[in-house]
This record gives C-alpha cells, sequence and structure tokens, in this order.
C-alpha cells in the first residue's frame, strides 16, 4: 500500500497554546491509521508545544516553516536548522512560495538553506512552483527544472532520496484556484524523473495549493501523488482530521 504524506502548513497562526488545544482535538478526532502520516508546520514559537503534543504518536511529526542556512551566530530574529531541531522540528520547508515572493529569497538562498537543513539532520520538504504569468508563457516545466537544479544539484542520490519535494503552482496557493489533478501529475512526474535521473532511489512528490475538502477525493486519485501540502484547510482541527481520513479508492 502506498504512503500518503498529509502536511499541514499553519503559517503565521496558531500559537503555543492554540497548537496544544488543536493537537489535542486533531488527536481525538483522527486516530493512527496505516500508510498515513501528517507533518503539522507550525510557527517556530510553537513548534516546542507541538512537539510535545505529537510525542507519543509515531505518525505524526512537526517542522519548520524556515530557516537561515547559517548555524550558529550574530543573525538576530533567524532560526537555524540545529535551533529548530532543538525545539523538535524533524521536517523543514524549504522554498516557499511565501518565502520566495513575498520574502525575496532567492534560488541560491533555498539552496544554502537546504543544505543547512540536510546538514541538521532534517527533512527538507522543497516547494518548487511557477507563476500563473510563467504557466500563462507555457514555461512551467522549465521553471520547476530550474528550481529543483539550483536546490538539489550536486546533492548525491543519498541525499537527494532525504529531498520530500511538494509542486505548488504559485498561482493556486491561498487563492481557491486549484491545479487540475491530471495537470498536477504532469509537473510532479516530470519532478519523479528529475529526482530518478539525478540518483534518488525514492521519491516522494506533494501537491499543494488551495487543497480542501472539496477536492481532496479527486487529488488522492492522480497516481503521481504521494500526499499535499495543505495551507488555509489545515488551520482548523476538525476539517483538517476530516481530510486526513479521507477515503481512497
Ligand atoms: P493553501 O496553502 O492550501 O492555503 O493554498 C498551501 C501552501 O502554501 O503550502
Amino acid at each position: 500500500m502506498k504512503s500518503l504524506l498529509f502536511a499541514a502548513n499553519w503559517k503565521m497562526h496558531l500559537g503555543p497554546g492554540e497548537a496544544r488545544a488543536y493537537l489535542k482535538a486533531f488527536r481525538a478526532r483522527c486516530p493512527r491509521r496505516d500508510g498515513r502520516e501528517v507533518w503539522f508546520f507550525p510557527p517556530a514559537v510553537s513548534l516546542e508545544a507541538a512537539a510535545d503534543a505529537v510525542r507519543e504518536r509515531a505518525d505524526l511529526l512537526v517542522g519548520v516553516q524556515d530557516v537561515y542556512w547559517e548555524p550558529k551566530g550574530a543573525y538576530t530574529g533567524a532560526i537555524s536548522a540545529p535551533l529548530a531541531a532543538q525545539a523538535g522540528a524533524k521536517a523543514a520547508l524549504v522554498g516557499h512560495s511565501e518565502r520566495r515572493h513575498v520574502f525575496g529569497d532567492t534560488d541560491e538562498d533555498t539552496q544554502k538553506k537546504l543544505g543547512a537543513v540536510l546538514a541538521a539532520g532534517v527533512t527538507p520538504v522543497l516547494c518548487v512552483g511557477e507563476t500563473l504569468a510563467e504557466r500563462e508563457a507555457g514555461h512551467t516545466l522549465a521553471v520547476v527544472h530550474r528550481q529543483l537544479a539550483a536546490a538539489l544539484g550536486g546533492l548525491d542520490g543519498a541525499k537527494l532520496g532525504r529531498v520530500t519535494v511538494a509542486y505548488e503552482p504559485v498561482w493556486a496557493i491561498g487563492t481557491g484556484r486549484n491545479a487540475t489533478p491530471q495537470d498536477a501529475g504532469v509537473v510532479q512526474r516530470a519532478i519523479r524523473t528529475w529526482l530518478t535521473s539525478h540518483g534518488a532511489a525514492v521519491t516522494r512528490v506533494l501537491y499543494g495549493g488551495s487543497v480542501s475538502l472539496t477536492n481532496i477525493v479527486e487529488l488522492l486519485a492522480e497516481p503521481e501523488l504521494d500526499g499535499v501540502l495543505v495551507g488555509g484547510a489545515s488551520l482548523d482541527a476538525e476539517g483538517w482530521a476530516q481530510l486526513v481520513q479521507t477515503p481512497t479508492g
């Protein structure tokens, strides 16, 4: 049976107390199930509370939304991968579109962050995806290949096998417009091909962008999909528990 990953990106929501209450409610509504993993990406201030709240459940894991690439030093306001790991992060989002487009992270920054995450023994979830203008110009695969090569080029197969990639078209994030499962599948297949042709024996490719209870059934039916990365629809414990338990055909 294929294992499915459901990743919740809380973005700038849910402080420590709220994270604890959310995860208590989630655990009660969503019992462990073979072949399903759920990863939570709370804001950094809630990492420790969230990690504590999932300690008893091997199917639940906590990750950090972003890190700076230096391990430590005089970088006011920044969080390093080893510090996030100390607070309980086992995974890290890298190159999320809001980092790239709101905070100006470049491909080079993304590559340095990805290397730092791997070096800290944390699992990177690399986010890639095109803007609407890039899609309309027919550049989707070129953009995704450029982002993959920039962030992952130079890694050996063993390290590549530790990276989960999330295809998140920028125009679908938080807009209520999602890629069709077939359109997403084409890009996910291209990502998998890129990873295997560079030596990765294991590949995990997610889709993200306006995933919700209304489209999860058809998304999960797409064979290229190994899971989803979800923002808005992960903020309510009850709705998220329902989404994670979506039956597959
Ligand atoms: P969304 O966000 O589900 O709210 O579109 C997805 C993401 O940014 O990872």
